[in-house]
């Protein structure tokens, strides 16, 4: 298959984690046979320095002629000390998101088992841990009009949202609840808001459709508890763009990293792959940022172009690599940990020749060898 990638690496540690995603994408397309060519282009941070812009209009041109976007990071704590900053980093994110129709943010939240027990939740609470979170990702507190008063002493992020976009949300959620444990929960906020009651009237209208998925509905207060006390009750959450931003980092801790989780983000025209997480600025160069969930973020690009032997050929690479403890120190607390390129190393070695690097491993075991 031939197919263009558009490469955002953005912030932070983004352009370091996604350099790795791209090496195991390029060891993908040498082991079967694919053309995957990959276009660089600025967004955040980088692009103000550059051009002024965190979305400069090339980066979308680029964007809109490639099949799909692999996306970094975003964020530079030089603009979020400045809270009088006209322009900031994070607009590029939200401008491309609303350029490309990007309205559904999908978050599944992965568990490895050989890493239940860094969590800070209790094991017998999160194993077997499987849900899948649907942001809406176009709308809501984050699009609405946003004004501050003229003497500076008053603010408001006005809060929208429209039957449609309810709508084609919903109708993802239900139909991946229907291929899964065929169940939804709508995470809103009915006691207090109109918008989260227009959600509630329109999902429960939707449900119709799908008379074998079973509907329930929490606040997100709750949802939040309801998290961590028992996170396998849930099989597909769906929620507004702000209940999902906060969500899906809280669940994240349920797979003992926030390195660990990836996203991809659907409209009607164009797809973007990208971690969860955010620019760590503090790890930014020093090649020590897990870049596992840029990686995973590529297996969920494959998976869309229905190429699921290659990604399920890095899934397995990834599982390889936690086994073996070539892994970043966010889940890798001793002195051996790997650094970021090394993760990328092994992951895109392995896909191409899994014998030969597992004899490594072995020799490495033994002490015999010095190659990793
Ligand atoms: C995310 C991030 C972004 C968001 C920020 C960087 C604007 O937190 O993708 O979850 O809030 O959507
Ligand atoms: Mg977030």
């Amino acid at each position: 298959m031939k197919l263009k990638i558009a490469v955002l690496g953005g912030d932070g540690i983004g352009p370091e984690i996604t350099a790795q995603a791209v090496q195991v994408l390029k060891a993908i397309a040498k082991k079967f046979k694919h053309e995957f060519e990959f276009t660089n282009a600025l967004v955040g941070a980088a692009a103000i320095k550059i051009k002024g812009d965190p979305l400069p209009q090339d980066t979308l041109d680029i964007c809109n002629d490639a099949n799909a976007v692999l996306f970094g990071a975003i964020g530079d704590p030089e603009f979020d000390q400045n809270p009088d900053a006209k322009i900031r980093p994070e607009q590029g994110l939200l401008k491309l998101r609303k350029s490309l129709g990007l309205f559904a943010n999908i978050r599944p939240l992965i568990t490895f088992e050989s890493l239940i027990h860094k969590s800070p939740i209790k094991e017998k609470i999160i194993r077997n841990t499987d849900f899948i979170i649907f942001r809406e990702l176009t709308g809501g507190i984050y699009f609405g009009e946003k004004r501050t008063s003229d003497d500076g002493k008053s603010a408001s992020d006005n809060c929208v949202y429209n039957d449609f976009e309810v709508d084609r949300i919903a109708h993802l959620a239900f139909k991946a609840a229907k291929s899964r444990r065929k169940k939804l929960t709508l995470v809103d906020k009915a006691n207090v808001l109109e918008t989260s009651r227009l959600w509630r009237r329109r999902v429960q209208d939707i449900a119709q459709q799908y008379p074998e998925v079973d509907l329930n509905f929490l606040y997100v207060d709750n949802a939040a508890m309801q998290m961590i006390v028992n996170p396998r009750q849930f099989d597909v959450i769906l929620t507004e763009n702000m209940f999902g931003d906060i969500l899906s980092d809280e669940a994240s801790v349920i797979s003992g990293s926030i390195g660990l989780q990836a996203s991809a983000s659907m409209g009607d025209t164009s797809v973007l792959f990208e971690p969860i997480h955010g620019s760590f600025p503090d790890a930014k160069g020093k090649n020590t940022a897990n870049p596992l969930a840029a990686i995973l973020s590529a297996a969920m690009l494959l998976e869309h172009f229905e190429l699921y032997k290659e990604a399920d050929a890095i899934k397995t690479a990834v599982d390889k690599s936690i086994e073996f403890n070539i892994t970043t120190p966010d889940i890798n607390a001793t002195k051996n940990f790997a650094r970021t390129s090394d993760v990328g190393d092994f992951i895109a070695d392995y896909i191409i020749d899994k014998k030969n690097i597992l004899y490594h491993i072995e020799n490495i075991n033994l002490g015999q060898s010095t190659i990793i």
